[in-house]
């Protein structure tokens, strides 16, 4: 399988025999070692590139991204950051101003994520670059620098343009198959229900990376643009399985603010540009950050298999640990939420404020009428096997108001829904703990009371 894409600006063509190697080995292999591998699982940015395709130029983790992947776009690497002639980059003279490097392992990615900041006119440093770890500069002449930069113009040859290439062809005999729409996708998963789907690959690639996995047959969903889609009707929002964390999280900002800012602590900015909300809810993860706030709002979730679709309520495609309700050659389409949920706020818990899987996450979504809880949704993840409904604790609440004595009263109807597990992120006792006081927490800030100091970067 032939693949065509740009690299630091020029056309490059490249077989693929093995459509699961990441772009990070390949890079090294092609001698262009400035991309460091540090983790080789998304959690320190050192593989940092950029990659610019009609959504514009994104930066992303070169360890989770496969070749496939590369197909029409054009990536830039640190190599690629100063001019042709040698001219620095304005990110880079101001690292060297600011004195950002000291072992210098950790430079290159954090390079390139400040000049893709720089070329998209980010500001919110601390957002953009939580992905990047160092480990002896320290962040203060480094987010110095990134603010010093960020007058300076774009340089010229920083602007790639996506680029349409001869689309691949879709024969049998392909190591992958790169449908281009989820019409071509569902025909094809039919004939082929054993085979690997890869969206964002940032949990795929790990089973490669780290469990050294053959994934067999495998098709890359990033071409399937119908599935990237967010539409409206006039009371729905309908998000398809394609879409990126980092774009759920820019739509979701005025509708669902807490929402979003649950979204603001998913990962990493590389990991949520890569990460889909298919692969976030197919993947079944009891600590998936979306599903518990999808569920309070009441998501419905589309599966398709060939051509017939059915809509299910997204709580029950959570079966128990490990089981989903998802046939074979069945595949997440889309999530319908409602435009509006006043009522709605997201609680993450985590050891990290960024790029941090949860230990407890809750979300509520009530609302009153006559000083009384008229409806409850609530849902938790890191509480059970599954994400899940808290039906015993909506039960008490419905009928009382949001008094603190109120909630205290109805709080032992948790124990009745969840027996968390201990684990290396939390205790059981803990986890209950945790989740008794984001009910509060929630009473509180409905009475406009807030009740926490949470650290905000
Ligand atoms: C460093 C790091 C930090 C992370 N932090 C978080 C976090 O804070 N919160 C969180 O929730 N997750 C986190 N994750 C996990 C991961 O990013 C998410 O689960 C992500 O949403 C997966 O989406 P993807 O597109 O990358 O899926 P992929 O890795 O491509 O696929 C994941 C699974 O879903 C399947 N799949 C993908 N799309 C479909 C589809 N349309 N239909 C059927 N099956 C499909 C795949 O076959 C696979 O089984 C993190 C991961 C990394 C590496
Ligand atoms: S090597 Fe650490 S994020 Fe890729
Ligand atoms: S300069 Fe050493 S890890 Fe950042």
């Amino acid at each position: 399988m032939d693949i065509t894409f740009l690299l630091n600006g020029e056309t490059r063509s490249v077989a693929v025999t093995d459509p699961t190697q990441s772009v990070l080995d390949w890079l090294r292999a092609e001698g262009l070692s400035g991309t460091k591998e540090g983790c080789n699982e998304g959690d320190c940015g050192a593989c940092s590139v950029l990659l610019t395709d009609g959504d514009g130029t994104k930066p992303l983790n070169a360890c989770l991204m496969m070749m496939p992947h590369l197909q029409g776009k054009a990536l830039r690497t640190v190599e690629g950051i100063a001019g042709p002639d040698g001219t620095l980059h304005p990110v880079q003279q101001a690292m060297i101003d600011h004195h950002g490097s000291q072992c210098g392992f950790c430079t290159p990615g954090f390079v390139v994520t400040m000049a893709g900041a720089h070329l998209n006119g980010a500001s919110d440093f601390d957002d953009q670059l939580a992905g990047n770890l160092c480990r002896c500069t320290g962040y203060a002449p480094i987010i110095r620098a990134a603010k010093v930069a960020q007058s300076a113009p774009v340089p010229d040859w920083m602007r790639d343009h996506p680029v349409e290439f001869a689309e691949i062809s879709l024969t049998d005999g392909q190591p992958a198959f790169l449908p281009r729409s989820s019409d071509e996708l569902a025909a094809w998963y039919l004939d082929h229900p054993n085979a690997t789907l890869i969206a964002g690959a940032t949990d795929v690639g790990l089973w490669v990376t780290k469990q050294l996995r053959d994934l067999g047959k495998v098709a890359f969903l990033g071409g399937c643009s119908d599935l990237q889609q967010i539409r409206e009707t006039p009371d729905s929002f309908i998000i398809g399985a394609g879409v990126t964390i980092a774009a759920l999280r820019k739509a979701m900002t005025t509708p669902h603010p807490s929402f979003a800012e649950l979204l603001r602590r998913f990962a990493s900015e590389q990991v949520r540009q890569a990460a889909t909300i298919g692969g976030n809810i197919a993947n079944g993860s009891p600590i998936g950050d979306s599903a518990p706030a999808l569920i309070a709002m009441g998501a419905k979730l589309t599966l398709r298999r060939g051509d017939a679709l059915r809509t299910i309520a997204l709580e029950d495609f959570f079966i128990e640990y490990g089981k989903q309700d998802r046939a074979p050659g069945e595949f997440v389409h889309s999530l319908t939420i409602p435009k509006s949920a006043p009522g709605l706020a997201c609680y993450k818990l985590s050891k990290r404020f960024d790029q941090d899987i949860s230990a407890v996450c809750g979300c509520l979504n009530l609302t009153q009428e006559g000083g009384k809880t008229a409806s409850a949704r609530i849902a938790f993840g890191g509480m059970a096997g599954t994400p899940k409904r808290a039906h015993a604790l909506e039960a008490a609440l419905i009928g009382q108001p949001l008094s603190e004595a109120a909630i205290t009263a109805a709080l032992p109807a948790l124990e009745e829904d969840f027996q968390p597990m201990s684990d290396m992120r939390a205790s059981s006792a803990y986890r209950m703990q945790a989740a008794k006081a984001m009910v509060l927490r929630y009473g509180r800030e409905a009475r406009g009371q807030p009740s926490i100091l949470e650290v905000q970067p």
